[in-house]
């Protein structure tokens, strides 16, 4: 966080902003991306508009848990990031609030169906497609082939070489079932994430642990998000990532306001703030390359090419739903976690 500061006077002034502005007061928010884009815009938007933000990091589930526990007594006003479903399933339980956003034409279709569809109580801020993460040193030290379709990750030669996320507490690893329920179909998918299982060395709670972990060589594949590679890669890490030719889900990672918010005339200065090219860009500045959602945010090459890669039609809309989710989540504890490996 110290070095962030820096660099971001410089960069302000680059991006035509003001170093300081003084709009005053604070604004409380939960942070689902990874920790390195949470602090910039923390940073960036206090020194901007002279707002104190209160940034709390925790993983999709986790925030959406929080979220909920605050219900009577909301502590949070803005939710930024993290994937897309417990944010229509944060709408759905009108934990959030409707607004419709000036900029939401300028977004891409996803983004403002993703709005759409909570009835304007979330929006699309990013997107990324689910793959697998690999070390390319640990696979060629093992000779082990880099994984191509989501059947050879059941090989044998992969036992305990894998990791994913908890999905109780990760997005991504919800995504993850969500994905291989609308692939397979639900009975075959979970049959083949019991067989994963046996694969598994752990299932870290936060869904880019498992990246970390192959970057760092403490496991040879990962099941996560393709655009957290290039993050690892760039700080000198021996890791990439492909996504399964047989087809994969992506995110639509979500920003909301919540109802009740206190601070809540900062909390649309920031949701506003978040949708501009000119924020937007601060992913790629921390080493983040998801698909930025305003049309007009310049595109760094490492942001995945989705053109080039193989998306199922995933239905945000029945994903998002709470009993579905809830469902999904107890089959995984019952028929994958809790088995005998
Ligand atoms: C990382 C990715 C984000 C994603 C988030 C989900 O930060 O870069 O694109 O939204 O993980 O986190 P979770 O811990 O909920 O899986």
């Amino acid at each position: 966080m110290k070095k962030n500061r820096f660099f971001i006077a410089p960069l302000l002034l680059a991006l035509g902003m003001p170093a300081f502005a003084q709009d005053g007061g604070e604004v409380n928010v939960i942070c689902s991306a990874q920790a390195d884009w949470c602090n910039l815009i923390q940073i960036t938007f206090a020194k901007t508009r002279g707002i104190k933000v209160n940034m709390t990091l925790k993983g999709s589930g986790e925030a959406l848990a929080q979220i909920t526990a605050e219900r009577a007594n909301p502590k949070t006003d803005l939710w930024f990031g993290g994937t897309g479903d417990p944010h229509l399933l944060a709408a759905e339980q009108n934990l959030t609030l409707e607004y419709k956003s000036a900029t939401l034409p300028q977004l891409h279709v996803w983004a403002q169906k993703q709005a759409e569809q909570a009835g304007y109580k979330t929006v699309g801020v990013y997107s990324g497609p689910l793959g697998f993460g690999y070390n390319t040193e640990l696979l060629a030290k093992k000779k082990l082939p880099i994984p191509k379709v989501w059947a050879d990750l059941l090989k044998p030669e992969y036992k305990g070489e894998i990791q994913v996320s908890d999905p109780r507490a990760s997005g991504t690893a919800y995504t993850m079932i969500a994905t291989l329920v609308q692939l397979m179909g639900e009975d075959k998918a979970f049959e083949y994430l019991s067989a994963l299982h046996k694969n598994i060395s752990t299932y870290p709670r936060s869904g880019v642990g498992p990246i970390k972990a192959v970057a760092r060589g403490e496991a040879a594949l990962s099941i996560s998000f393709v655009h957290d590679a290039p993050g690892e890669k760039a700080q000198g890490f021996p890791v990439d990532a492909v996504t399964p030719a047989d087809g994969t889900g992506a995110e639509i990672g979500s920003m909301s306001l919540i109802k009740g918010a206190r601070n809540l005339d900062n909390a649309k200065k920031l949701y506003e703030w978040a949708l501009t090219p000119g924020a937007q860009q601060f992913g790629v500045t921390a080493k983040q390359f998801q698909l930025p959602s305003n049309k007009s945010t310049p595109l760094d090459p490492r942001i995945p090419d989705f053109k080039k890669i193989k998306l199922i039609d995933y239905d945000y809309a029945k994903y998002g739903q709470a009993a579905v989710r809830r469902q999904l989540i107890l089959n995984w504890e019952r028929k994958v976690f809790n088995q005998a490996k």
